[in-house]
């Protein structure tokens, strides 16, 4: 006899006759038709599953709050950035490539997404643990995300496609360092930094607007695991950073970050020496250093990860008064992309679930469609002389930016210190240490070695020679010479088709 305080009902909450035993004719006879609990049952179980997203499907979250500790209203409107106010949000760190049920540690950027319900609308700040990103049009991400994935005759991973990607899309190397060096495998959500990456429109009460990035330095302290660590990670427990999150957060270790700003200037963007809108270029700190808002503790774990984490739907294109977008193409093709894809994965009211709807009144003409469950009132259309919703003068919500000239379909305009390979070289030379360098030598030996046949090979080199001539006659160097000991990840070039059974990001 079970002691707990509650019975089972159906789904439709009169009680259920048995937990054990289907509805049968006798103890040996059929189960009979009428049994719809049991059909209830299966049916329910049936249709658990929902699309994974298409890229970032493994990841987990949790909730927590966000506080504006200093005073940035001399850049921004936005309610939730004014000083001393705090704001409720959801937070969810992820893999790119890898599946929903794939190893946390494969070496791979890690997504860094964050949902704030502000008293002015939600706010979405979908970015990643790296400042940059491989591409700069949107044209090119399916491709990226494709190259990155599984092959169509094999079904496996490939690291001959991602370096044929990578290396015929040179703007790709400043991100392939960050990637292939330490930031490549955390050692936890909570020991890696957020970035916007992007540049974002900031807009102040009297209308005045500034360019900005948005950084989150963890406070927990930036550490990662090696790639040994990291395989070895991958078997021993494929889930080690979401259970990290959630057992920290159990145990009553918050984890924080501190949110940075850098700002420039409205006007600068024209003359400054790299394209501020450029997705795979930092601005150095030099020219625009960093300036603190606030920080977000997460504190709540979810009850039901399906419900409040598998169904959160991030979208940059969820900004609020006082933020908007810039001319970063990228950023531009995201504020599409998201909210089809949530149309797709979870139907067109997906912004009724509770994790995705906002925590002030909405008073939207949105109607009906699948699942709508939050009623609708008459007018149902606009313009109205009948009381319903009227929208302020447009404009006025979303900054925009000036633009103007011929339509075209062409790469951005140089601005003077453009190019692919500067800031990867800077990096490499300025921002790492000994150390650093020399994993990053191997991690890349390693990679290639696992699979990447000629002529990808070559270029391979002749990529890493243009992002720094000494490291890139290291890589070579080390590749040459574990082949010539016949390392047996060397022996697989010769044999691509095993080496991708093997291939991992
Ligand atoms: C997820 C598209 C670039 C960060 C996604 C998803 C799509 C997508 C369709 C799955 C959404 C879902 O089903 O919930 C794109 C396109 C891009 C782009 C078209 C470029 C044109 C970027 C960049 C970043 C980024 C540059 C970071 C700076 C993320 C993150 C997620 C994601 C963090 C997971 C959000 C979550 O946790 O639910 N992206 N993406 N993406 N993307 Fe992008």
């Amino acid at each position: 006899m079970s002691d707990s305080p509650f019975f089972t009902t159906r789904d439709s909450g009169a009680p259920a006759d048995s937990d054990e035993h289907s509805l049968t004719v006798g103890a040996s006879g059929p189960i009979v038709l009428h049994d719809h609990y049991l059909i209830e049952q299966m049916a329910q179980f049936n249709r658990e599953r929902i699309p994974e997203r298409q890229p970032h499907a493994k990841g987990s979250g949790a909730f927590g709050t966000f506080e504006t500790t200093a005073d940035v209203s001399d850049v921004t409107s936005a309610a939730f950035l004014q000083p001393g106010v705090t704001t409720e949000m959801a937070a969810r760190f992820s893999t790119v490539a890898g599946e929903r049920g794939s190893p946390d540690t494969w070496r791979d950027p890690r997504g860094f997404a964050l949902k704030f319900y502000t008293t002015e609308g939600i706010y979405d700040m979908v970015g990643n643990n790296t400042p940059v990103f491989f591409v700069k049009d949107p044209l090119k991400f399916q491709h990226f995300i494709r190259s990155q994935k599984r092959r169509a005759d094999n079904n496996l991973r490939d690291h001959d496609m991602q370096w044929d990607f990578w290396t015929l899309s040179p703007e790709s190397a400043h991100q392939v360092t960050w990637l292939m060096g330490d930031r490549g495998i955390p050692k936890t959500w909570r020991h890696m930094n957020g970035y916007s990456s992007h540049t974002y429109l900031w807009v102040n009460a009297q209308g005045v607007k500034t360019w900005v990035k948005y950084h989150f330095h963890t406070d927990q302290g930036l550490e990662f695991l090696t790639q040994d660590e990291g395989d070895q990670m991958a078997s021993a427990d494929t889930d080690f950073h979401t259970r990290d999150l959630f057992e920290s957060i159990a145990a009553g270790h918050f984890p924080s970050w501190t949110l940075k700003v850098q700002l420039m200037p409205y006007d600068d963007a024209i003359s400054y020496r790299f394209n501020p809108f450029d997705l795979t270029k930092v601005w150095p700190h030099a020219d625009y250093p960093l300036r603190e808002v606030g920080r977000f503790t997460l504190h709540t774990n979810a009850t039901d990860n399906h419900a409040q984490i598998e169904q959160l739907a991030f979208e940059p294109n969820n900004t609020v008064p006082g933020i908007g977008f810039s001319p970063d193409r990228m950023l531009l093709g995201r504020v599409f992309s998201y909210a089809d894809a949530h149309r797709a994965r979870l139907g067109v009211n997906y912004k009724q679930i509770p994790v995705n709807a906002p925590r002030n009144e909405v008073h939207s003409y949105s109607k009906d469609g699948g699942m709508r469950i939050t009623p609708v009132s008459d007018p149902v259309y606009a313009p109205n002389s009948k009381g319903g919703p009227a929208a302020t003068f447009g404009g006025q919500h979303e900054p925009q930016w000036a633009a103007d000239g011929d339509i075209v379909r062409t790469a951005y305009v140089d601005h003077p210190a453009d190019d692919d390979w500067g800031q990867a070289g800077t990096l490499v030379r300025e921002v790492l240490d000994d150390a650093a360098r020399t994993r990053l030598v191997d991690n890349v030996v390693g990679h290639l070695l696992n699979g990447v046949t000629d002529p990808v090979l070559e270029r391979a080199y002749e990529y890493w020679h243009r992002i720094d001539p000494d490291l890139g006659a290291r890589i070579k160097a080390d590749v040459a010479e574990k082949q010539d000991e016949g390392d047996p990840k060397a022996d697989e070039q010769a044999n691509p088709a095993r080496s991708s059974m093997r291939a991992k990001v």
